[in-house]
């Protein structure tokens, strides 16, 4: 798997995220479309980031029967993404629901990967609301584990967890990391973050990176320190 900087395409339009892609004229840089954009403009958004040269991430975080979520991956298949994700609480069999509609005819298929618990989403909600009264740390690696024996590639987890997933999963499962900040950058609403180094050295094979380069005045040059950084 390729190490690489995500860049969380949080905007509500098309204009606006492309008088931000346009600042790129070298390097295309992976992009996350997330609820926000692809609710605010449709699949013509993924197409045309796509024929511009990005690799995607569609953050869509699907939950649902098996047979909706299969029939929703298909559908997102056809869209050529890179990456794409679920919800492990969805269960393994809407997990490998997903993974057969994602599946193309000639066998290909993009990344998939699972969201644990939401890490906005404490000890006391988990408990209080979800009626979980495991450990949450337990909780994530138990959801890791299940996305593996139903055939997926990683989960999005934070940053401090990612050493333990590796561990508990395999070297090769894939994590992906968002909570990331320069180490002289605003935190902003973020609770537990980590600078591109530290997320290099716990072993993240892929962040996500919004604001510290999306609202920087200089993104391209944010971008390319967040890139230096990370990948070295
Ligand atoms: O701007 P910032 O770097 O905080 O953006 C992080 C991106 O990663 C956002 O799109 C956010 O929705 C996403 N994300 C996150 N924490 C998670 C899952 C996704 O921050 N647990």
């Amino acid at each position: 798997m390729g190490k690489d900087v995500i860049i969380a395409c949080d905007f509500d339009s098309a204009e606006k995220t492309f008088a931000f892609l346009d600042k790129f004229t070298d390097k295309k840089p992976f992009v996350k479309i997330g609820m926000e954009l692809y609710y605010a403009e449709g699949p013509s958004i993924v197409r045309e980031i796509k024929r511009r040269g990005h690799k995607i991430f569609l953050d869509l975080k699907l939950h649902d029967i098996p047979n909706t979520v299969k029939k929703g991956m298909a559908v997102l298949s056809r869209l050529d993404v890179d990456m794409t994700n679920l919800h492990a609480s969805g269960t393994k069999r809407m997990m490998q629901a997903a993974i057969e509609g994602l599946t193309r005819p000639d066998g290909t298929r993009p990344i998939l990967i699972a969201v644990t618990q939401l890490t906005s989403t404490d000890q006391e909600s988990m408990e209080n609301d979800l009626l979980i009264r495991e450990p949450i740390d337990k909780v994530v690696m138990h959801y890791a584990s299940c996305a593996k024996e139903a055939g997926l590639d990683g989960v999005v987890c934070s940053p401090l967890e990612a050493g333990k997933v590796h561990d508990c999963c395999g070297r090769d499962f894939v994590t992906v990391t968002p909570g990331v900040r320069f180490a002289d950058g605003d935190v902003g609403d973020q609770k537990r973050v980590m600078t591109p180094a530290e997320a290099n050295r716990i072993g993240s094979d892929y962040i996500v990176v919004g604001r510290p380069i999306t609202a920087a005045e200089d993104p391209v040059a944010a971008y390319e320190r967040c890139c230096r950084e990370f990948i070295g």
